[in-house]
């Protein structure tokens, strides 16, 4: 397989043709590949997103491959407008069976006595709270029709510590004891919740980081494959998760790190 993640199996459906599923974050790079993965296999898409233009391209994007994609600009740390675009995206397509919530930010990258404390409170209110409000939101609606499968973009930093991202890594590791708590609280309701932990992906969030030649070192240097992923393998594995194929996983935090999280 290329370093890509792009195989011959991009086409194949998992059980998901005709599903609805309701993505945050869908105008980034993580976001993007997850949504063109997931119209490819046929699954109708309700795309959210802060910044409009990317929201759009993304849409425009999953069109080009066949899909189908409603738009919501719209912020996860506002709880009422999270909860009515995940109602509007079960009305357009009758029902809500898959969730994916990706959106994320990753804050400066300072000593923790240093951290400016305002942002580390944003941090924590857009990839902490901001899954709360979805999971909260996604979770009513499955509920009250007794299926789905959520997956929540958590990351390696949600199982090991960054030096210089203290509310990231905190942020994450929420995450990863939420999809826990969450995935065992809803495993005998025939509601799956896991979540995928990726080490470095190419993305806009990380092309800083990648662009200078020493911190660039550092992060390969920290993984046994030697590269950074792509949105495409995350997407293949957000794939998997959400589908039957996975139907025996709940409260999973899926590390995707190159194996940098074994060593
Ligand atoms: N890129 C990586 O190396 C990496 C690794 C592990 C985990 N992740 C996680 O993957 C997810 C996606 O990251 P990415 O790499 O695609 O980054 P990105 O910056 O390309 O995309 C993040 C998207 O989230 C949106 N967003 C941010 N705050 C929001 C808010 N308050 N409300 C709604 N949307 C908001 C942004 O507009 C953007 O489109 C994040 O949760 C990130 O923490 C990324």
């Amino acid at each position: 397989m290329a370093a890509s993640g792009a195989t011959s199996l991009d086409h194949q459906d998992f059980g998901l043709a005709g599903k609805s599923a309701f993505v945050t974050g869908a105008g980034g790079g993580i976001g993007r590949a997850i949504a063109l993965s997931l119209a490819k296999a046929g699954v109708k898409l309700a795309l959210f997103d802060l910044v409009a233009a990317n929201l759009d391209e993304t849409a425009r994007q999953v069109r080009d491959v066949g899909g189908e994609a409603t738009v919501t600009v719209g912020d996860v740390t506002d709880r009422a407008a999270v909860r009515a675009a995940v109602a509007a995206a079960a009305k357009h397509y009758g029902r809500l069976d898959c969730a994916v919530n990706n959106a994320g930010v990753l804050g400066p990258l300072v000593p923790t006595a240093q951290y400016p404390i305002e942002t580390f409170q944003k941090v924590i209110d857009v990839n902490v709270m901001g899954v709360v409000h979805c999971l909260q939101a996604e979770l009513e609606l499955m509920e009250a029709h007794g299926a789905g499968s959520i997956v929540n973009i958590a990351s390696a930093a949600g199982l090991i510590g960054w030096a210089g991202a203290s509310a990231y890594v905190t942020s994450k590791h929420a995450v990863v004891g939420l999809t826990k708590t969450a995935g065992v609280e809803y495993a005998a309701k025939g509601i799956r919740i896991n979540s995928v932990c990726p080490a470095f992906v190419t993305s806009p969030m990380t092309s800083d980081l990648m662009a200078a030649e020493a911190s660039r070192n550092a992060v390969l240097a920290a993984v046994p494959m030697g590269r950074i992923g792509t949105g495409e393998e995350v997407a293949n594995a957000v794939k998997w998760l959400l589908s039957p194929l996975s139907s025996f996983s709940a409260g999973l935090n899926l590390a995707l790190d190159g194996g940098s999280t074994v060593i």
